[in-house]
């Protein structure tokens, strides 16, 4: 037992090692320092994206519908502004001069005039590549040597964010694939989001803040309490590395497709902002129910989000199921999530010590669920009963 542990910590520390290398190599490396420099992400990127709903299953009707409804909900107003094109949008090959092509029956009309409708709503359009031969559904072939072609395809067809996987990809590591596509789109003459889809392979948290404006630290969500629950504690170890211009991604949103129960989406929607997550919605906005509505609309937790002092917020204290989350916001507030992940209804106890405040604090603390400021003050800790899969959220305002 004890020699499979030491083992565990050889492999770990080796692992660890080898990827630190790696990373030191990029930060060292003057030619390879900011090479996203393109002031974008300030804070989290908020949009929506066609995968974890339509799959494969989009076309041209579905995004520009999907661009109304996010106008006519409201939505784009409270920030949700990239309409992402997910994988599947283009033809099985290249043309003769070796540019990507889009659908002929999906697109019919080409992404150029997708970005027009989009941008006449006052949106952004987005789209996905592959750092690999071809993208991760095989439908269309990946960028991989072809990113300076690609990145100047997409900035002609005005394109404004980029979604790059990592399928199909030859060996080849990504801390040497994902740098050539970010210095191709500095190239390309429009300033393109980046966000990297590497799955948390080689922890691109520790490289990615040089390469992207956000960097995906897990395997893919699906729409299911465990593996959200599970995205969020991987995307947490690295809280660190987040900060603006480039953030962890624990991948894009269910909330509205349907798997979870309403407190539970609560607590997927809690902890993404919590954490600096870019706030992608992967539902069909076009027939939300109003419950789903109410969940994206939460102006006051999208606040927490995209609040510009951009500090993930950590689980600063988990016993058993139940679980505090913590992070600064400006102004010297602090935002915090109870969560019980259990199946009976609990009392959860957020302390100053735990949550950075001093033990002699007085704060008053708004419910971001309940949209009410509690009577009176708090001082040094706070309590509340929380139902089971649930959470409470709540600023923390000092007073005087
Ligand atoms: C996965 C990626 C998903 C989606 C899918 C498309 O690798 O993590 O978010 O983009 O590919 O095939």
């Amino acid at each position: 037992m004890e020699r499979r542990n030491m083992l565990g910590l050889v492999v770990v520390t080796t692992l660890m090692f080898c990827s630190l290398s790696d990373s030191s190599r990029l930060f060292n490396n003057p030619e390879r320092r900011n090479l996203i420099a393109n002031g974008l992400a300030a804070t989290p990127a908020m949009g929506w994206n066609s995968w974890n709903h339509f799959y494969c299953g989009h076309n041209e009707t579905t995004i520009r519908e999907t661009a109304d409804a996010l106008v006519s909900t409201g939505l784009s107003k409270l920030g949700y502004i990239y309409v992402n094109i997910d994988d599947c949008w283009g033809e099985i090959a290249r043309d003769d001069d070796g540019n990507l092509v889009a659908h002929k029956t999906k697109y019919p009309s080409g992404i150029k005039a997708l970005a027009d409708y989009v941008h006449g709503k006052g949106l952004k359009l987005g789209i996905y590549s592959d750092a690999g031969y071809f993208t991760c559904s095989q439908t269309q072939p990946g960028s991989l040597g072809h990113e300076e072609q690609d990145a100047k395809t997409f900035a002609s067809w005005h394109v404004d964010y980029l979604k790059y996987d990592n399928c199909d990809n030859g060996g080849i590591k990504p801390t040497v694939r994902y740098p050539i596509m970010a210095r191709a789109l500095m190239k390309a003459g429009r300033p393109i989001y980046f966000s990297l889809c590497e799955w948390g392979d080689m922890q691109p948290a520790l490289w990615g803040n040089q390469v992207g404006n956000s960097w995906r630290t897990t395997d893919d969500i699906t729409d299911n309490w465990i593996t959200m629950l599970a995205r969020a504690d991987v995307n947490e170890k690295y809280a660190d590395y987040a900060r603006p211009g480039g953030w962890n991604d624990p991948d894009m949103l269910e909330v509205g497709n349907g798997g979870m129960k309403k407190s539970e989406y609560i607590v997927h929607f809690s902890l993404w902002a919590i954490s600096k997550a870019p706030l992608i919605i992967g539902c069909d906005v076009r027939h939300m129910t109003e419950d789903t509505k109410e969940i994206l609309s939460n102006a006051e937790v999208i606040a927490v989000d995209q609040d510009p002092l951009g500090i993930q917020g950590k689980k600063v204290r988990a016993e058993g199921s139940l679980e505090v989350w913590a992070g600064p916001l400006s102004g010297y507030r602090v935002a915090v999530v109870l969560v019980n992940r259990g199946r009976r209804r609990r009392a959860i106890t957020a302390l100053w010590e735990d949550i950075g405040l001093h033990p002699s604090m007085a704060v008053e603390a708004r419910d971001l669920w309940e949209h009410k400021t509690l009577e009176g003050h708090f001082v040094g800790e706070l309590t509340a009963t929380v139902d089971m899969h649930s959470c409470k959220m709540y600023v923390l305002k000092p007073i005087g």
